[in-house]
């Protein structure tokens, strides 16, 4: 996959800004990917990082704008825990606001997940972390 499409399609889909030589390495260093192309142009992917047996992480999910809301991200992810399916737990943190998504495809909220975030104070804004216990 070209890195520098991969990187544009995670700054217009919003998912952040995730520079080509850090794909490169959360990519490289990743067990199961999935690529969408369109017309010739990336689309949507996603990829995950797996033990093997017990745990399954699904991350980095993102659909160009220009073909959101077409079933590419159902798509995506059913591709992704198809992989995965070996695994006894398959899991995620939802961007806020897309919990419904996941929802949909049968992901349940984790009563007990808790996170070390590098950079917590822009987690916290973002709702992704609660700065309390
Ligand atoms: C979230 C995302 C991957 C969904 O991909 P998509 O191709 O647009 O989703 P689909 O067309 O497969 O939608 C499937 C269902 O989820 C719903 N859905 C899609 N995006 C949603 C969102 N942000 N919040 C809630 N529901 C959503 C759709 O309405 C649809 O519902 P329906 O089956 O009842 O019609 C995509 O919108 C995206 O890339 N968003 C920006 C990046 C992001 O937030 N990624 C998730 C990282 S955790």
């Amino acid at each position: 996959v070209d890195l520098q499409e991969l990187s544009r399609l995670y700054r217009i889909a919003p998912l952040g800004d995730k520079p080509p030589q850090a794909l490169a390495t959360v990519f490289g260093n990743s067990t199961f990917m999935c690529f969408v192309h369109a017309g010739g142009v990336l689309a949507g992917a996603g990829r995950v990082l797996a033990d093997g047996l017990d745990c399954a992480y699904l991350a980095d999910v993102a659909v160009h704008p220009d073909h959101q809301g077409r079933g590419l991200g159902t798509a995506i992810i059913r591709q992704l825990v198809a992989f995965s399916r070996e695994h006894k737990k398959i899991i995620l943190y939802a961007n806020p606001g897309t919990e419904d998504f996941y929802g949909k495809l049968g992901f349940l909220r984790m009563n007990t997940a808790m996170a070390i975030w590098q950079n917590p104070a822009r987690a916290i804004e973002s709702g992704l972390l609660s700065a309390r216990l």
